[in-house]
């Protein structure tokens, strides 16, 4: 949800704001962290496995359209889903800067929209816009296409 603080999935610092200094070419994983519409309590939105986000940091100039540079922050951070668009798997780093979902090799290019560069999936990894709080990451809207999950573009419009 747009306004959502996006905070760390795994590792040592795992339910901590991301921040920039976190970040790197290679992957982060973060759940978006935000109130929640019925109660008004601060949950970690980790019960929907769509929501796992997949963010890279790459040196200014690096990353090209189809990526949405203005859903970027400075056009240096990213953010994507990172469930695999053919059948739900979380996708990781792979060679020369692709990542590369395990289950059936589906390839995805981060600095390009994350596109798909090989394997089965049939669509990229959805982009999320993000800006800055200070130095943490927060999501500025909801996916800008349909992730993994959402049967039909009506399914998904419903949700958005
Ligand atoms: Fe990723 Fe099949 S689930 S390639």
């Amino acid at each position: 949800m747009k306004g959502d603080i996006l905070v760390h999935a795994e590792g040592p610092n795992s339910g901590q704001p991301v921040t920039v200094a976190d970040l790197s070419d290679k992957i982060t994983r973060a759940w978006p962290q935000g109130k929640d519409p019925k109660t008004g309590d601060m949950v970690t939105r980790n019960g929907d496995p769509t929501s796992i986000l997949a963010i890279y940091k790459f040196p200014k100039g690096q990353m090209e359209e189809p990526t949405k540079l203005d859903a970027t922050i400075d056009g240096e951070i990213v953010a994507y889903g990172d469930r695999c668009q053919h059948a739900g798997c979380n996708v990781e780093d792979g060679q020369n800067g692709i990542m590369n979902c395990p289950c059936h090799s589906g390839q995805y290019d981060p600095k390009r929209g994350c596109k798909v560069v090989g394997g089965p999936p049939p669509a990229p990894l959805p982009q999320l816009p993000i800006k800055l709080d200070g130095d943490k990451l927060v999501a500025d809207g909801f996916f800008m296409t349909r992730p993994y999950g959402y049967n039909s573009d009506e399914d998904w419009e419903t949700y958005t």
